[in-house]
């Protein structure tokens, strides 16, 4: 298709009720959303129209069969004035992969690099500024039938909404590590980012909170011996004689600050395996003295530290002090994601204010 975004402003902007000084997670929205229909094979209508709710019928597929993709990534303001945003091709990539899996259709490139760059420009005055605060995008895509029975949907539609965000989570997180519950199968959609994934996580998260923990700790759906990742992002573990992280398997969600920090690992030369790691080696590594650090990463909780793991019925506490390579990592990545330091990898993308994203 050749398309161009129609925008229709809103007449009613929210931004003066919006306090940067007091920014939680994900309960403001800024003014503006983009919305895309797909039909006959191809997408339509590209529009960026005021926030607010979206018709549908009680027959839409997506509520009752979960066709439903979506993608997290963030918005920056530099001090200089820039806005730049972190790898969105990678977010484009992976928001593709999840389509493939779960039988829906590809976003093109140019849809989404434009959409976001005139939703962003749009809604420029919403980024916050302080530090650790950013606008968080979601993009996502769900199936539009209205069919009753069960088959891949013709229609879709592809949105984009936008909310200024600080941290996800307030402080450093308590995590069980959960042996009866599974996240997700070999040869299932642990690798997607599906919005069943969360569904089914929150049973489980639940039984934790009631224990004391913020989040499950996943291990793997066969042998429950190996760690996965959390509810929403995936984990590090930093021991005497390096860093380890699992291994992306079909079960396992490719994360984009995953990715990012391994190769400021590398980039430190400190070294890095990405691997298997048995539960049984985290509790051995906590005895005799070898396991420094546990953190988690992810668009959403960044880089944010566990102070605390559980294991059938005990808790095992870790010492988090500034010092840990958590904390530097955190530091370098938002200072590069804000063009503050170099950015070696190429990994930011400025958006040209009013004009499409310079690659
Ligand atoms: C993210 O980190 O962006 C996520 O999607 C995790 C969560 C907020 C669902």
């Amino acid at each position: 298709m050749s398309f161009k975004i129609t925008i229709n402003p809103t007449e009613n902007s929210k931004i003066s009720d919006f306090d940067p000084n007091n920014i939680s997670f994900g309960k403001v929205f800024t003014d503006h959303m983009f919305i895309c229909d797909y039909h006959d094979n191809e997408w339509h209508d590209p529009r960026i129209v005021p926030f607010g709710k979206i018709p549908m019928s009680p027959t839409l597929s997506a509520l009752h069969y979960g066709q439903s993709i979506f993608e997290g990534m963030k918005a920056y303001k530099t001090p200089n004035g820039e806005i730049t945003l972190f790898r969105p091709e990678e977010n484009l990539n992976r928001l593709n992969r999840s389509a493939d899996r779960m039988s829906m259709p590809h976003l093109p490139k140019e849809i989404f690099m434009e959409a976001l760059s005139k939703l962003v420009n749009l809604d420029k005055d919403w980024i916050p500024s302080s530090v650790g605060s950013s606008l968080y995008i979601r993009p996502f895509m769900f199936a539009t039938d209205d069919f009753l029975g069960v088959k891949s949907s013709d229609n879709y539609s592809f949105m984009i909404y936008a909310c200024p965000v600080s941290s996800y989570y307030a402080g450093n997180i308590k995590v069980k590590i959960e042996e009866h519950y599974t996240r997700a199968a070999a040869g299932g959609v642990g690798s997607a980012k599906c919005a069943g994934n969360y569904a089914a996580s929150l049973f489980p998260r639940n039984l934790a909170q009631k224990d004391g923990f913020d989040q499950v700790l996943w291990t793997d759906g066969i042998t429950h011996t190996k760690l996965e990742e959390t509810g929403t992002s995936n984990i590090f573990v930093v021991t005497k004689n390096g860093v380890y992280t699992p291994n992306l398997t079909d079960s396992l969600l490719a994360g984009i600050t995953r990715d990012s920090v391994i190769k400021m690992i590398k980039d430190h030369q400190i070294p890095i395996f990405e691997q298997a790691i048995l539960v049984e080696d985290l509790l051995k590594w906590h005895s005799n003295g070898d396991l420094v650090e546990m953190f988690v990463t992810g668009t959403a909780a960044t880089i944010t530290h566990i102070d605390c793991f559980g294991f059938r019925d005990e808790k095992y506490n870790l010492v988090v002090t500034e010092d840990l390579l958590g904390f530097k990592l955190k530091t370098e990545l938002e200072l590069i994601k804000t063009l503050q330091i170099p950015d070696t990898h190429n990994w930011v993308k400025c958006i040209e204010q009013n004009e499409s994203i310079i690659a």
